[in-house]
């Protein structure tokens, strides 16, 4: 199977710097409106739509465990409600040492809306992680299999 290395690199050098921050600063703010009485892992996420918007989220826990919602999701649903559709970065921070990195549901949901897309992953200290959705989710089914 061809790779798509340069492909991977350039995406995720395509973020403006200015916008990056943007990304970061309201990820890492989404993360502290998180509802996590059950794990106490707060994660928040920040998304760059076609438009110019960004729009954030954070994960909401429930007693009922499976209900839940991850931050990334509820950041691209909110967008998605507001006539957006085309998903152009994604941020991603937690207060741990750890870096984050998107559950399988969410890289999947992330595909809905962008074919590649650079993912910016931050932790507690504010270090910064750049991949992209092609590395985190190869060979993906998409929309435009249907
Ligand atoms: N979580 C996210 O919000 N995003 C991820 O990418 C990984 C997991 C949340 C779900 C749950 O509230 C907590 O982290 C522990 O799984």
């Amino acid at each position: 199977m061809k790779t798509n290395k340069g492909q991977s690199i350039r995406v995720v050098n395509d973020l403006e710097s200015g916008l990056r921050l943007e990304l970061i600063n309201q990820a890492q703010a989404a993360y502290r409106q998180a509802y996590v009485p059950y794990s106490h892992y707060p994660v928040g996420a920040a998304v760059l739509f076609s438009s110019g918007r960004i729009y954030s989220g954070c994960n909401v826990e429930n007693a009922s465990y499976g209900l839940t919602v991850c931050a990334e999701r509820n950041a691209i649903f909110q967008a998605i409600a507001q006539g957006e559709r085309e998903l152009k970065g994604i941020a991603i921070a937690v207060p741990t040492e750890a870096f984050p990195t998107p559950c399988g549901a969410c890289r999947q949901v992330i595909r809905e809306f962008a074919v590649d897309c650079p993912v910016i992953l931050i932790n507690g200290s504010g270090k910064t992680k750049v991949t992209s959705l092609k590395t985190l989710l190869p060979d993906a089914f998409g929309p435009e299999f249907l």
